[in-house]
């Protein structure tokens, strides 16, 4: 019996061109190139311009994914997009993009998932499009975190960035086998009772402002590597495919020691992981995206690769995708 799978047409990403190193935060606040490395990772982030936001790298990401997959706007039924920093409380940011891109058919939202929501999002769009709501879903992962950082917080200031990535899905019918194109398996978690370890202190409902980001920075990570490892078990378990049959990993990039740590747990050889943490920082919704198509671009991930997408983030939530691209 044939049966529907969502397929990666394309990818696409966009960041800010204004980069900001270690040193530079080094020369505004008690930190040092040395601890963010050795403690994270990250070499250097992105950060939006005045008049730059969530939509403009929103859009132009999407901009490239739908030229690489080779669609029009008329093509696109579903826009989904996975951001904690939209340009306003409301409409939604995704029908900024709806809107920009020319797009006039189906749906367009914001999900929230912190920095789980790409993961959420290709899980929904998957539903979606495997429920016949549309042929082929646009899911974009944006943010602009710099908004929502107290610059004068050193445990916190100094993890994140900006910028957006995008993917065009398409239902395609086909056997259901392993070997065939599309996502194959999701699994979707979220505990609220870790929701106070990383939160917004603001919000249109409580403060009428927008708040800083707060985080309990050593327990999120004490949680992050068993909560990943243990819904990426999740998905093998349904798919009857596991570690050595992945071909890339792609986890969201909050940290390099998480990375690391879940990939060895694992058993993912380090060579199948791609990292740009180094580059980006953890730029929340986005990471997943922007590492996607930095891998696609530069020869890794080819079509039929086995690829493992996984992330953690405030709520907690936490996911992970199986896709064969
Ligand atoms: O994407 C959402 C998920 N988020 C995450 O996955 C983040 C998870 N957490 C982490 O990545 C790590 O916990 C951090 C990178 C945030 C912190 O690393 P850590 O090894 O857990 O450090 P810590 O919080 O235990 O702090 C160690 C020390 C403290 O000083 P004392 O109390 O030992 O004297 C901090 O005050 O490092 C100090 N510190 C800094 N020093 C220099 C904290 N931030 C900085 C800084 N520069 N930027």
């Amino acid at each position: 019996m044939s049966v529907a799978r969502s397929v990666i047409l394309g990818c696409g990403s966009a960041l800010p061109s204004h980069v900001i190193t270690n040193d530079d935060l080094s020369r505004r606040i008690d930190t040092s190139d040395e601890w963010i490395q050795q403690r994270t990772g990250i070499r250097e982030r992105r950060i939006a311009a005045e008049g730059e936001f969530t939509s403009t790298f929103g859009i132009a990401a999407a901009r490239v994914a739908m030229a690489q997959a080779g669609v029009a706007p008329d093509d696109i039924d579903l826009v989904i997009l996975a951001t904690s920093t939209p340009d306003n409380t409301f409409p939604a940011t995704a029908v900024t993009l709806q809107a920009e891109l020319g797009i006039r058919r189906g749906a367009a939202f914001d999900l929230q998932a912190v920095c789980s929501g790409f993961v959420y999002g290709l899980t929904v769009a998957d539903s979606l499009l495997k429920t016949g709501q549309g042929t082929r879903a646009l899911v974009v992962g944006s943010e602009t975190f710099s908004r929502l950082l107290d610059w004068e917080d050193r445990t916190t200031c100094v993890l994140f960035g900006d910028g957006a990535g995008a993917v065009v899905l398409e239902a395609q019918r086909g056997q259901g086998a392993a070997s065939d194109r599309g996502v194959l398996a999701c699994r979707l978690r979220s505990d609220g009772r870790h929701k106070e370890k990383l939160f917004v202190d603001g919000g249109p409902s409580t403060t009428g402002t927008v708040g800083h980001l707060r985080m309990e920075g050593r327990e999120v990570f004490k949680h992050a590597v068993a909560m990943i490892t243990d819904v990426i078990e999740d998905v093998f378990a349904q798919t009857g495919l596991g570690a050595d049959d992945i071909d890339w990993f792609v986890p969201h990039q909050a940290n390099r020691r998480i990375i690391d740590l879940s990939a060895q747990k694992l058993g993912i050889a380090p060579e199948k992981v791609v990292v740009t943490v180094d580059r980006h920082g953890n730029t929340s919704a986005a990471s997943i995206p922007l590492a996607l198509d930095v891998a696609v671009r530069d020869g890794r991930i080819k079509p039929g690769d086995l690829v493992l997408l996984e992330a953690m983030g405030g709520g907690f939530t936490w996911g992970a995708v199986l896709v064969r691209w």
